[in-house]
């Protein structure tokens, strides 16, 4: 019986859903793998505060650094979120001997080349398979299934928050604000739901998947990062009347120019897969130049899933400390080469582009002017009926063309007399 001797950093949402599922596998997981998880100590803020799930109050401590400094501690489970303290102990952690399991997709963007660095110079493990898309393992999927591909592309549904706001304004007809209330009354949104619909949580989850699927270091910066805060009820409508859905998209294309890495509300053809992936459901489909797509679906967050994440990865550990896998039968990637990303003007790629106009003869053919001007052609074009202030929608689709002659016409369109407000764009994916 192998024995791995964990300590336990946070008692939250998904540290709760961990010691639950602890709680009620443990004796399964000695019965049937031969493994024994042995809760060591726990690290929450306030010991006091009233709890689901009681925990003694002697695995308690409010010193976290007590945790990771724990001589019998053998591997440290970091469910604490946020950047800096977390970095901090995980550092702690793997200078001490430990290995690491963590789910902390902000702290793996913008510091995971530290941290694998150091945990590759301390010899240690650091696994975070609960970092991406919740209960589906899409870390090992890249790291081990898919390890004999070329990774192609991903496309991802990897923010459940903006996912569910998306549905609901698509099912309901309700509008940005409304539907994020319900997304907040629901449990599916924080009180401050920045992270989630200005599609940066997203960007930190394709940040780690660019990393294993193409073999390098990313610089978070790089990545291309537009949430769904500016998507209005209208452009859902109007993407309807064209076949298409809304969907806030995590982006990587492999070119010889370089890796194309965004996060962006992306218009989608209503017969694609991920178009009718709804609600909180997060889905990943890789394309691997052997395997061709593959597709990974489920839940992307929560308590249970996501601890089901967390123990994967410590039984893995636990079979690697007790010699039963090794880093040959599980080869991870290399991850040491920078990675070229192209920066986004340089992206060729169809438009949805709405504009406000004062209804008025020779409006759309001075918009067409400036867009031909910036080489780009029209594929559909819809004009509104007239309502409220002389003012209506005209909706255009757009056949292939650059990033940077789109945002050069949109400035000049944004300017004309007829125009009102800022025209919408929206990227169109097949
Ligand atoms: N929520 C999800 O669905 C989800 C999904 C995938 C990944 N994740 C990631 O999982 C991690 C945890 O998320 P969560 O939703 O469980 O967060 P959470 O509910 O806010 O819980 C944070 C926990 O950490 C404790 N804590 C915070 N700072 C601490 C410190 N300095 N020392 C000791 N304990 C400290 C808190 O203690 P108190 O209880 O005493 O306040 C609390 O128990 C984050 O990195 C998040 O991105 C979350």
């Amino acid at each position: 019986m192998k024995t791995l001797r964990v300590g336990l950093l946070g008692l939250g949402q998904i540290g709760a859903g961990f010691y639950s599922l602890l709680a009620s596998k443990r004796d399964f997981f000695r019965r049937e793998i031969g493994i024994s998880i042995d809760l060591v100590k726990v690290a929450v803020r306030n010991k006091d505060k009233k709890r689901k799930k009681s925990v003694p109050k002697s695995l308690l401590t409010e010193n976290a650094f007590e945790v990771v400094r724990d001589p019998s501690v053998d591997v440290v489970v970091e469910l604490i979120g946020g950047i800096r303290e977390a970095k901090a102990l995980i550092g702690e952690a793997l200078t001490r001997g430990k290995h690491v399991v963590t789910a902390n997709k902000a702290l793996l963007a913008e510091a995971g080349d530290e941290i694998f660095d150091l945990a590759d110079r301390k010899k240690r493990w650091i696994f975070f398979e609960a970092s991406v898309g919740g209960g589906i393992p899409v870390i090992k999927a890249l790291r081990e299934g898919l390890v004999a591909n070329r990774i192609e592309s991903i496309y991802s549904i990897i923010n459940g928050t903006s996912n569910y706001i998306l549905t609901r304004m698509t099912e309901d007809k309700s509008d940005f604000r409304e539907a994020l209330r319900e997304a907040q009354e629901k449990g599916y949104a924080e009180a401050d739901p920045t992270l989630d619909i200005e599609g940066i949580d997203a960007a930190h989850k394709l940040a780690i998947l660019l990393r294993f699927a193409f073999c390098g270091n990313v610089r978070f910066k790089d990545i291309y990062c537009e949430g769904i805060s500016r998507i209005r009820s209208e452009d859902i409508a109007f993407a309807h009347e064209f076949g298409y859905r809304v969907k806030l998209l995590a982006i990587a294309k492999a070119s010889k120019e370089g890796i194309e890495a965004r996060v962006q509300p992306t218009l989608l053809p209503e017969s694609h897969i991920l178009a009718n992936v709804n609600g909180a459901f997060n889905a990943v489909l890789i394309r691997g130049d052997q395997v061709g797509d593959v597709l990974l679906y489920g839940k992307g967050a929560g308590p249970a899933p996501t601890a089901s994440a967390v123990m994967s990865d410590l039984i893995d550990i636990a079979m690697r400390e007790a010699g039963r896998l090794n880093e040959e039968a599980l080869p991870m990637r290399a991850i040491r080469r920078p990675l070229k990303i192209k920066n986004i003007s340089s992206i060729l790629s169809r438009y949805y582009l709405r504009f406000h106009v004062v209804d008025r003869p020779g409006v759309l053919a001075k918009i067409a002017q400036v867009l031909g001007k910036h080489r780009i052609s029209i594929s559909d074009c819809v004009q509104k009926e007239r309502s409220a202030g002389n003012v209506v929608p005209l909706i255009l689709l757009t056949h292939g063309a650059h990033e940077r002659d789109v945002r050069n016409a949109i400035r000049r369109i944004d300017r004309l007399d007829a125009v009102s407000g800022h025209s919408q764009v929206i990227r169109i994916e097949q």
